[in-house]
């Protein structure tokens, strides 16, 4: 029986462009459904836009369009952009096509006609952003922490999903079922959720509201709240509930979601499909937020980072495996274009890009291009050991969505090939037979690496086995060292594969430069104090750091917002001690991240004669927020 992969990521909302957070939950996703596919799994993987609901029709209207030419041609701008990042879906849906409405008229009403449909009136605290009603719990400062703006209180007829029945049922399910909502963190957020009580959902909004929508079935007034329509995305598109696609790869469904939208897809898509008598997917992967200049990326917010000028400047691959590559799936990530810059000088120009030149050199020079298989010698017994483990160490980390970790697997193998060709020395071995076996460990192991990088690289490690004169491989084809065939030739030409970058020029350093800077430091001038954004900032929970003992994890409320700094207080202050202090915090440091967590922000201490740290407090009441001068 052939095995089976689906994986799907979320579908976009159209009223924004696709921008960097988009990009690296597609690319994310990609790199699951690349690897499944040259791993033998039949593979399905699953895009497209979510085009319903308010949020859609109010910048429809701001862009003064009808909603379906607007709908048109946002969504084609995200079929644009997969394109350019190389994004290998299958398929790619639209809430706005027939096929996908047909299929949540008609599961509304299979579930309306098993009672599990109500209607009610509804008053509660509506946020646009969101696109769902907010529990009080859920506010900071009486706002939507995502969206920072105070949600509006609505009071409306609606229908409602009896969402609470299922409450237990979900909980145990999830309790039995330890890796259905991963990583951990995100499982332990959900049972929180589901420890009290959930309540119904509203499923519809009035047409005399909200007409950009669809109607249900029974009732013409009303169209589909757009979290229902649009979960439904992850079935209607694989035909169900009769198509083939539906029976062979529902059963194999791993949706990848950023964090924000946790509750939707870990509480309401689960009820939603055990009321419908569907089987529930099989894994929730959760991913954090991408972040720039410390805060996650978005529209509003005005810090968006362009993907797409980056993949022009330095090819889409290299972005694809920067994002990959910086940020351990899950936890939040801090990106930049030096941080491009650099990971791809090190990793590909000079660890890859550098070794295959070498190696090519030398084979051309010394073999006329041609390698001969020789059996290793003890002088090849690392590198054959470490090619032994590659592929299921890489498996594994897959398995567990530890892409970084996949992809420093294979890194840390090229840098044992680079070690091993300085330390043999191929230009110096006068024995022909142990020149020819260097050269093939060499070229051999670089075909590992080249299948092995493809799920991050696609278009690189084609050019790679291009330069190598291989064609497709499949991971099957790396299981271990000496897979590439006695006598293979390799191309007489093949260009550079990833040139050396230069970044922005740093400054001069040389000694003039360095007694300049010592002057300057002396003192400095009152603009360069006014760079700093200090505040007052009330600590509102500490935990403590999952990786350092020395650290705490410390949430700060700064006049509404919520900032997450990371601190070497755990010797200092038990967390207890510091919760309600009001306490100074420079505000617009380079967010940093600490030991796996990202730091926004630090706290200012005086350190005494004993190296004990004193953290500084206003001596008076002042409000959190307040600017310090
Ligand atoms: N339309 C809904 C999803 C419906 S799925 C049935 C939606 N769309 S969205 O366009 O607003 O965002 C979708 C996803 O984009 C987020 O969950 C997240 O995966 C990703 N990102 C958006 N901004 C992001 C970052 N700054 N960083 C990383 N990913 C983020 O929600």
């Amino acid at each position: 029986m052939t095995k089976t992969f689906y994986v799907t990521t979320p579908i976009y909302y159209v009223n924004a462009e696709p921008h960097i957070g988009h990009a690296y939950t597609t690319i994310n996703a990609d790199f699951l459904a690349r690897w499944h596919r040259l791993d033998g799994y039949d593979t399905f993987f699953l895009t497209g836009t979510d085009e319903h609901g308010e949020k859609i029709a109010q910048a429809a209207a701001r862009a003064g369009k009808a909603p379906q030419q607007f709908v048109d041609e946002v969504s084609a701008k995200f079929k644009k952009a997969w394109e350019i990042l190389h994004i290998s879906y299958d398929d790619f849906i639209r809430t706005t096509e027939p096929r996908h409405k047909k299929v949540v008229q008609r599961y509304l009403q299979e579930i309306y006609d098993r009672g599990d449909i109500y209607y009610g009136e509804y008053e509660g605290l509506y946020c646009v952003g969101c696109e769902r009603f907010l529990t009080e719990k859920e506010l900071v400062d009486g706002k939507c922490p995502d969206h920072g703006v105070e949600p509006e209180p609505r009071r409306e007829g609606n229908y409602f999903f009896k969402m609470e029945k299922y409450r237990a049922w979900l909980r145990d399910h999830i309790n039995k079922n330890p890796d259905f909502i991963r990583p951990e963190r995100y499982r332990n957020e959900v049972l929180s959720i589901l420890s009290e009580p959930i309540g119904d959902l509203s499923i519809s909004r009035p047409k005399s509201r909200v007409s950009w929508g669809i109607e249900l079935p029974w009732d013409p007034d009303h169209v589909t709240y757009v979290w229902f329509d649009a979960l439904l995305n992850y079935i209607s598109a694989l035909g169900y509930p009769d198509g083939e696609r539906y029976k062979k790869y529902w059963p194999a469904a791993q949706h990848m979601i950023g964090k924000d939208i946790l509750k939707t897809h870990a509480v309401f898509w689960p009820t939603m499909l055990k009321a419908g008598e569907v089987e529930v997917y099989k894994h929730l992967n959760v991913g954090g937020h991408l972040l720039a200049e410390g805060r996650k990326m978005s529209k509003s917010l005005g810090n968006v980072i362009d993907p797409f000028e980056w993949s022009e400047k330095y090819g889409p691959d290299a972005v694809r495996y920067y994002l990959l590559k910086e940020t351990p799936y899950g936890l939040d990530g801090v990106v930049s274009e030096e941080g491009l810059i650099e990971r791809y000088n090190a990793d590909l120009a000079n660890d890859l890009g550098n070794l295959l030149q070498r190696v090519r050199t030398m084979v051309l020079k010394y073999r006329e291009g041609v390698l001969h298989r020789r059996e290793p010698g003890p002088g090849e017994a690392e590198v054959v050991a470490a090619a032994e483990g590659l592929v299921g160490k890489v498996r594994g980390y897959v398995r567990e969505l530890r892409f970084n970790q996949a992809l420093e697997e294979v890194l840390q193998f090229v840098r044992l090939l680079n070690r091993y060709v300085n330390e043999r020395a191929p230009w110096k071995i006068k024995d022909p037979e142990d020149l020819d076996r260097v050269l093939y460990t060499v070229v051999d192991g670089l075909r590992m690496a080249a299948v092995l990088l493809e799920p991050a690289m696609p278009v690189k490690m084609a050019e790679l086995r291009a330069a190598l004169g291989l064609g497709e491989l499949s991971v099957a084809d790396v299981e271990g060292w000496g897979g590439l065939p006695d006598g293979h030739r390799l191309p007489e030409e093949a260009p550079i594969l990833f040139p050396k970058v230069e970044g922005e020029k740093k400054q001069a350093k040389g000694p003039a430069a360095k007694t300049a800077k010592k002057d300057e430091a002396a003192t400095i001038a009152y603009d360069d104090f006014a760079k700093l954004d200090l505040r007052v900032a009330r600590v509102k929970s500490v935990e403590k750091h999952p990786n350092a003992d020395r650290l705490l994890v410390i949430k700060l409320d700064v006049g509404g917002e919520e900032r997450t700094v990371v601190g070497g207080l755990a010797a200092h202050y038990k967390p207890e001690e510091l919760v309600g202090k009001k306490v100074v915090l420079l505000a617009n440091l380079k967010p940093r991240k600490l030991r796996g967590v990202v730091s926004h922000g630090m706290l200012l201490a005086a350190e005494g004669a004993d190296g004990t740290l004193a953290l500084l407090q206003p001596d008076r009441e002042v409000e959190s927020g307040s600017k310090i001068s």
